[in-house]
């Protein structure tokens, strides 16, 4: 048996799972909420790192992954060295896609939209400073788009008010050709995200994570393929939300479990 557990925060992750699950179908696959402690982007980076090491550890206890995804930029951008450290298993990072952003944009002004404390991050610098240095970054952290995108996987669509005023600081970045969705939650809101640059006639390709991943987890289970096919999904707070269980339930996750922390 093979399994992957994919882990955020919130519903993020999902936008990771479709991807990877896709390229990488045979594996049993775990996908893990911390929704108990969502969200993550507002926290301190102490605070995270404990709760992160604290519900992994439950996770790896009770369910033995072989690969972890570590679906959530918030958490990957700091607690990578320490979860390699601490556990056998693959761990895989979500970080901000600011290298294939760099490598695309022919204006050299890129956005990069993620939660405010992703905005912040050494970890964010250094990748700006390494692959992008020759280009403008503007950066928007918003908690509020998170929320949102939490609220449209329970059926609640995202008001294109809100969405604007938001995002509108990237108006002011003439010329923009590439925005990074540096939070695992914006793929999520990718067509909300495209109306509201067509609507401003600019012209702004949407840059994420989710390939790139997927190829590195094939990379990594080639030959770890397992038969018998289960997907979980796992929540550290109990959800009653209809419209989240169906759509959870439409992925392909035939169980639900809560995990209290
Ligand atoms: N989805 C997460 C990320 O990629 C974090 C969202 C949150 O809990 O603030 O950063």
């Amino acid at each position: 048996m093979s399994r992957i557990v994919i882990f955020d925060s919130g519903v993020g992750g999902l936008s990771i799972y479709r991807a990877v699950q896709a390229k990488n179908p045979n594996f049993d696959y775990v996908f893990v909420s911390d929704n108990a402690a969502f969200p993550y982007g507002t926290k301190s980076e102490s605070a995270l790192i404990d709760r992160v090491t604290q519900v992994l550890e439950r996770v790896a206890e009770r369910y033995a992954p072989d690969i972890l995804v570590v679906a959530c930029n918030t958490a990957s951008t700091v607690m990578l060295p320490i979860l390699r450290e601490r556990f056998d298993f693959e761990v895989v990072g979500v970080v901000p896609a600011i290298k294939p952003a760099a490598a695309i944009s022919q204006s050299r002004r890129i956005g990069l939209l993620a939660t405010p404390a992703t905005i912040e991050r050494d970890y964010t610098n250094n990748l700006i400073e390494e692959f992008a240095n020759d280009c403008e970054v503007f950066r928007v952290g918003s908690s509020e788009l998170v929320e949102i995108s939490e609220q449209k996987m329970r059926g609640l669509a995202p008001e294109p008010i809100t969405i604007s005023t938001i995002l509108e600081p990237f108006v002011s970045a003439a010329d923009l050709d590439v925005l990074v969705l540096a939070c695992t939650h914006f793929p999520l809101l990718k067509n909300e995200i495209d109306d509201f640059f067509k609507m401003k006639n600019m012209s702004v390709l949407l840059v994420d994570s989710s390939a790139g991943i997927a190829n590195r987890v094939e990379q990594i289970g080639v030959g770890r393929k397992t038969k018998a096919l289960a997907a979980i999904a796992v929540f550290t707070e109990e959800v009653d939300e209809p419209s989240l269980i169906e759509h959870i339930t439409y992925l392909g996750f035939s169980e639900i479990e809560f995990l209290p922390i």
